[in-house]
């Protein structure tokens, strides 16, 4: 049986913008985020621009990336950007402490993470090192990347780079609480005080700090970093990962049954409640909402794919991941006016990837295809939809069986994109299209034969999109029925 769900999709009441750096990448030194995965430096059995792998660069070219957050992570606040810099042969090796204990070659430095976000056409997040590290180093730092005169922005001429690079945002520090130096809150909140008073712009130029933000729940973090630290910040983050079975994450990325597919779509719905909440306590001190929320790390976090390092959170990527993706696109719609930035983890190889890779091969995830599905909502009007759905559920797991979001882009088409969570059912959607002229729809599909099925590098068209013919427009009424487990993207002219 068919199940039915209703919906307004209001254009004649639009929303805020949906922000381009909602689709921001994370790329940390984390297993093989960068190494193997981005740069293969003078590795010529793979095709590489100075370094960087060409056909991981152009897919991600093609997801049209806007921002990059980098080095990380936990990895962030022990990193010394020194180290990166110079002829690489005389760069430290240092151990990753945070991710498998392993060698850091320091390959990547700030000019390579500054050539690679410029071949995929992105701009850059640089987390700095709070933890570990001086607020002289971190005001160095920002000086050698962005300033146009003096010794430093001469230093980095010298390593080849004569024009300052454009420094788009700047994290001061990542997870205090935990691995970014185990704060308390109102300590963390004085040390974001004193640490991004010294990440200091040239002249005309504007870096937006974002502070380290809550895990999960932790709404007291949020509350007293925007009481605390307000006035030296743009953003504050939250990060929250989807980790079905609890931590430490404990299930197979591939192998699960459909207890495992609701458990996770549950767990990833409550990104809802978590940005109401945060939201909530960032109105209390900032009503006008001139900081905005990032939520620069989610997704996924399963097991370590088995014969891995653990420490390298190299997992697979099915079409669980992929409603997840679109679940969450979903729910940042809906407080486009407050979200402003968000970064899945990780852009490649590491949790929930956009792009797999083993040695010179490369494979698309499900999750890519729904970043490239959502591309037209970078920057457009998000409209608000209005939407009764049925619920799905199986044993104590159950969410709403449709979530929806539509924008109108700058040319005035507009996109909805849907999803439906029940693996058994189709799903009608019946959606009145409230002041939208439109007499023709058209879409794409991503679904595939298998709740776990997933692109192989062998098989790398299994979890794909396609035309989508089960749409139909008649007298501003959208009729929609989604196949089980999909996503649709339509777009209406
Ligand atoms: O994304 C992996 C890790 O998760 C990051 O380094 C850290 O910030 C978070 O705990």
């Amino acid at each position: 049986p068919q199940g039915t769900a209703t919906a307004t999709v209001r254009a004649d009441a639009p929303g805020p913008t949906y922000d381009r750096r909602i689709f921001t990448q994370f790329a940390e030194h984390l297993g093989n985020g960068i190494y193997g995965g981005l740069w293969v430096g003078n590795d010529r059995r793979i095709p590489n621009t100075r370094g960087f792998r060409n056909d991981v660069v152009a897919a991600l070219r093609d997801l049209g990336v806007p921002l990059i957050r980098w080095p990380g992570g936990c990895f962030a606040d022990e990193y010394h950007w020194r180290e990166g810099i110079g002829p690489r042969n005389k760069r430290p090796i240092k151990v990753n402490t945070n991710w498998g204990g392993v060698t850091e070659p320091n390959a990547v430095g700030t000019h390579e993470f500054m050539d690679v976000t410029e071949q995929i056409g992105a701009e850059a997040y640089v987390s700095g090192n709070v933890g570990a590290g001086s607020p002289q180093e971190m005001a160095e730092w920002v000086e050698y990347m962005t300033a146009p005169a003096g010794s430093l922005a001469e230093e980095r001429a010298r390593n080849g780079h004569k024009a300052p690079w454009k420094l788009a945002m700047f994290g001061i520090g990542n997870e205090l609480w935990g691995c970014g130096g185990n704060m308390r809150p109102d300590y963390a909140a004085d040390v974001t005080r004193r640490y991004a008073t010294f990440v200091k712009a040239p002249s005309g130029v504007r870096i937006l700090k974002i502070a380290s933000g809550a895990n999960n729940d932790d709404y007291r973090w949020t509350e007293t970093m925007m009481r605390e630290a307000s006035g030296q910040i743009d953003g504050v983050s939250l990060h929250y990962y989807t980790v079905p079975g609890g931590w430490p994450p404990r299930a197979d990325s591939n192998r699960f049954d459909e207890t495992g597919w609701a458990e996770t779509l549950a767990g990833t719905w409550r990104m809802n409640e978590l940005i109401t909440k945060h939201a909530a306590a960032m109105d209390k001190y900032d009503p006008k909402k001139r900081i905005f929320l990032a939520v620069d790390e989610w997704g996924t976090w399963y097991a370590g794919d088995p014969g891995t390092n653990p420490g390298f959170l190299r997992q697979g990527n099915t079409l669980r991941d992929a409603l997840v993706a679109a679940i969450n696109l979903n729910i940042f719609a809906s407080h486009a006016d407050r979200v402003k930035v968000s970064a899945i983890a990780q852009m490649v190889n590491v949790l929930q990837a956009m792009i797999l890779t083993d040695g010179p091969r490369m494979v698309r995830t499900p999750t890519y295809h729904v970043f490239h599905l959502y591309k037209p909502w970078q920057d457009a009007t998000v409209l608000p939809v209005e939407l009764r759905s049925p619920w799905y559920g199986k044993d104590q797991w159950v969410v709403p069986a449709v979530s929806a979001s539509a924008v109108r882009d700058k040319a005035g088409a507009v996109h909805v994109g849907l999803t439906n969570a029940d693996p058994n059912r189709p799903m009608t959607v019946t959606t009145r299209l409230a002041g939208v002229q439109a007499t023709a729809v058209t879409g794409q599909v991503l679904t595939a034969p298998a709740i776990n099925s997933a692109n192989a590098f062998d098989a790398p068209n299994t979890v794909a999109p396609a035309p989508f013919t089960g749409a139909a427009l008649s007298n501003g009424t959208l009729t929609v029925t989604l196949p089980p487990k999909s996503v649709v993207v339509l777009d209406l002219k």
